[in-house]
């Protein structure tokens, strides 16, 4: 069965041998190589198999970004959504300020959903220049990194609880390709749509989280990585399901976890492991964006509106400036077998999402389709 190349922004692509590891184990799962008696979806979050299974997950994770010691992993419900809540329920102090930077529609529903609990504000936003870029790291280094030579925190400001961004805004396709330093207070980061497609500094954050459905599994499940000291900063009276510390205390098994989207992001990171790590990910991420924003910037019909420097190697978008043509560039693609290039419905144009599961060929594909149809309209 020959199925199309998917482009889809997520849930998105797996890699076909977990698909395939997935098909072979689910009438019954075998834990290296012990039968279960049932699938994984069928047995307890409480037995032996499916505490080592999430314990091996964590370990696999653990290795593939050496996270420090003093940071905790935890696995919770209610996708990034649930995590625009819970970073400030856990860490915005009532006497402080969150500090937001805004890149595109993630960052700014996730300023609009901290606002619910105490104070937010945005310090640099792209939104002006239509989030073809990252707000430039001055705008907001400066503003409250420890070296704010240009523009110290004014006097009498309310310190900053800690400086959000999102590292890789998946509907512009724009990508914060490396993470600040020395920032006044822990850096959050939601990665959910560039998660492992590279090395990472956990050690330059205070939190990272990322949603599974892009780069790591299915639906369901969402990693969040959190340095100890930031723990204590929770009141008791937030919801247990949203609280870390309660949450880790617990081993992530405080209530029944999304056990098969775990069982397959656990499969997906011994994939990762096994095909050379991040390293890996991220030569195979640089070979396919190089290829596709080489096409976009060589055609005399497609336009790549992101910033070279801060053009996102999983989310490619691009448009050739005309509705109605992006509309048929799209159904000349779906009849070649590229599926899901529409953009999202705020941006239009189109997106290739092109995450880890992405083989090269499929890209080479896709610039194929590019070439064939610019020729069309000759
Ligand atoms: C970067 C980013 N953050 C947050 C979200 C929201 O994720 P969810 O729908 O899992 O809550 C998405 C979804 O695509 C995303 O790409």
């Amino acid at each position: 069965m020959t199925l199309p190349y998917n482009f889809s922004p997520g849930p998105a692509m797996l890699p076909p041998e977990v698909i395939e590891h997935i098909r072979a184990d689910l009438p019954e799962w075998h834990w290296h190589g012990i039968g279960q008696g049932a699938s994984v979806m069928e047995v307890s979050h409480r037995g032996k198999a499916f505490e080592q299974l999430m314990a091996e997950a964590e370990a696999d994770l653990r290795e593939l970004l050496a996270i420090p010691a003093n940071y905790q992993v935890i696995f919770m419900q209610g996708g990034a959504w649930a995590q625009f809540a819970a970073v400030p329920m856990n860490l915005l102090r009532a006497d402080e300020t969150a500090h937001y930077v805004v890149s595109g529609g993630w960052s700014k529903s996730a300023s609009i959903e901290a606002a619910k609990f105490g104070r937010v504000e945005v310090v640099a936003s792209s939104e002006s220049a239509g989030y073809t870029r990252v707000p430039a790291r001055n705008d907001w280094l400066s503003t409250y990194g420890i070296n704010s030579a240009i523009r110290p925190i004014d006097e009498g400001a309310s310190p900053s609880s800690y400086t959000y961004v999102c590292s890789n805004e998946t509907v512009f396709g724009n990508e914060v390709h490396t993470l600040p330093e020395a920032l006044a207070s822990p850096l959050v980061v939601d990665a959910s749509s560039h998660f492992l497609s590279r090395p990472m500094d956990v050690a330059a954050c205070g939190l990272i989280y990322a949603g599974a459905q892009k780069n790591i599994g299915p639906a369901g499940v969402t990693v969040v990585i959190v340095r100890d000291d930031l723990l204590d900063r929770a009141p008791k009276n937030i919801p247990s399901v949203f609280h870390y510390k309660h949450t880790i205390e617990h081993k992530s098994l405080f209530n029944t976890p999304p056990v098969f989207s775990i069982y397959a992001t656990a499969l997906t990171l011994k994939w990762i492991k096994a095909q050379g790590g991040l390293a890996e990910m991220e030569r195979r991420a640089v070979a396919r964006s190089t290829l596709l924003y080489n096409a976009i910037d060589n055609s005399e019909l497609f336009n790549a509106p992101v910033e070279t420097a801060d053009r996102s190697r999983m989310n490619v978008v691009f448009d050739t400036g005309n509705a109605d043509t992006d509309a048929a560039f799209v159904k000349f693609c779906d009849a070649r077998g590229l599926m899901s290039l529409k953009g999202h419905r705020v941006r239009g144009g189109m997106r290739a999402s092109i995450y880890n599961a992405m083989p090269l060929a499929g890209v080479e594909a896709l610039v194929a389709a590019m070439r064939e149809f610019e020729a069309t309209l000759a």
